[in-house]
């Protein structure tokens, strides 16, 4: 099964959301694509009105970009696993390079998080990747494994989780595409190490429909997270077609 997904950051009313999820339903049609498991992940002010618009039997599973690790409480500004799946969320995104670099997202609120997420049996896309330096220095393997490590830490159970890879320096306007040998490193070792243990390892950052075939490619790539390529509709389905493909081989 190949994890095909996309969040929408901080982007889209409540209108141009369902507007997309409307276009979504159609394109991904009721049983869906064959061998690819859609997702998408709106704010979440959306979250609801996306969920609605797919409908409960939808074949794509919608997503919450964060949620907070306790169930309720005096976190002003935040919402909880439970808010999260109460307005139609089934997977909870956590730990983005966004989150961690501008909000102090850790490897120990990613811990804590991935646990709350667990706990009401939603599905954990944990993300994970290095910066720059660290690509430069060639410590990509370890920083990557390091962090899995420490978001999965003593969880006995993993096989619902999603792990997605995002190196920091290919994400977002200012990234950079990556070839898909760059990536080849951290996905072989991701797949050594968890490959067995969890549901899937995605690859993220400067994925388009341009370069989707070959990163699905990549041994143990087992899905993509798009962010600017599926903010339009036919990016999204464009990349869902190809892994459509891919998943036909
Ligand atoms: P991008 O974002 O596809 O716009 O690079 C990816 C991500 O942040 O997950």
């Amino acid at each position: 099964m190949l994890w095909i997904g996309t969040s929408f950051k901080m982007t889209k009313t409540r209108g141009e959301a369902a507007e997309y999820a409307a276009r979504l339903r159609h394109g991904v049609g009721r049983s869906g694509i064959p061998g690819v498991q859609p997702f998408v992940i709106p704010s979440a002010t959306a979250i609801a009105e996306v969920g609605a618009v797919l409908g409960i039997e939808s074949p794509v599973l919608v997503g919450a970009q964060n949620a907070h690790w306790a169930d309720s409480g005096a976190w002003t500004g935040e919402i909880s696993v439970l808010q999260a799946a109460d307005a139609g969320a089934r997977l909870v995104e956590i730990g983005h390079s966004e989150r961690r670099e501008h909000f102090g997202e850790t490897d120990a609120t990613v811990a804590l998080k991935v646990r709350a997420t667990l706990r009401h049996g939603l599905i954990p896309l944990v993300c994970v990747g290095e910066g720059a330096d660290v690509f430069a220095r060639g410590g990509s393997v370890d920083h990557v494994l390091a962090q899995v490590a420490a978001a999965l830490d003593g969880i006995t159970d993993t096989s619902s989780v999603l792990v997605a890879y995002e190196p920091v320096w290919a994400i977002g306007e200012h990234g950079r595409e990556p070839r898909p040998e760059e990536i080849e490193g951290v996905h072989d070792a991701l797949r050594r190490e968890w490959g067995d243990r969890v549901a899937a390892v995605l690859y993220g950052g400067s994925v388009n429909p341009s370069n989707a075939k070959a990163l699905l490619e990549v041994p143990g790539v087992g899905g993509l997270f798009v962010g600017r390529a599926a903010w339009d509709i036919s990016g999204f389905l464009a990349i869902l077609s190809t892994a459509a493909e891919a998943a036909a081989v």
